[in-house]
């Protein structure tokens, strides 16, 4: 791996790093399972590569490096495999919201609940934000949980991109 690139955190089992071009084909294996997309925005609609690059490619021009806005690679240690990504996208001033997506194998392993309660300490301890949205299809039972896990309070259900949303909400202590 680039030595330049940046990493936003760590945990026990994984890296959050920005991305590079060589993850395209392994963040391609990724978003091409249509069950990665089942209950997103871009529901049953996987990536094709050309997608994958043009994201991937939009994020390394972007070059966040603070934690109140940011997007990348989760990188399973064991593994050094790209498995999946996460990131805080901009919703209300100060208050972004939440996103994962992993590798449909990697599922059920406690990772996105791992990354979740990284992203909530770290992002509170080194930016001014003061709150953190989850948004979620109400059937999407495996976020939800998360969501609850991580510590955010349901707050009901709500239009977010076009859909009806589950909203979870948690606010700096
Ligand atoms: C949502 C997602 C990120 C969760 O990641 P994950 O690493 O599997 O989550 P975790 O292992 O930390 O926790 C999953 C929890 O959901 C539970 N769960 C999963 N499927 C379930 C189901 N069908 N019914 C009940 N509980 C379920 C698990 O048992 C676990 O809860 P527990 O620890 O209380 O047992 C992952 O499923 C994913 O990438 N989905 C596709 C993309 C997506 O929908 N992202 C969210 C919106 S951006």
């Amino acid at each position: 791996m680039n030595s330049m690139v940046h990493i936003f955190f760590e945990t026990k089992n994984l890296i959050v790093r920005q991305y590079t071009m060589n993850d395209v084909a392994g963040l391609y294996e990724v978003m091409s399972n249509p069950l990665v997309h089942q209950y997103t925005k871009d529901k049953n609609k996987p990536w094709d590569k050309y997608k994958t690059e043009q994201y991937i490619q939009f994020f390394i021009k972007k070059n966040f490096i603070t934690l109140d806005c940011f997007h990348g690679a989760i990188i399973e240690k064991t593994s050094n495999k790209i498995i999946g990504l996460t990131g805080l996208n901009p919703y209300k001033v100060d208050e972004p919201e939440i996103e994962w997506k992993l590798d449909v194998s990697y599922w059920n392993k406690g990772y996105a609940t791992e990354i979740g309660r990284e992203i909530i300490k770290q992002a509170f301890k080194t930016t001014n934000i003061t709150g953190i949205y989850g948004m979620a299809d109400p059937e999407n039972i495996a976020s939800r949980r998360v969501l609850q896990k991580i510590g955010m309070k349901y707050m009901g259900i709500d239009e977010f991109r076009n859909q009806k949303d589950v909203f979870y909400y948690i606010g700096r202590v």
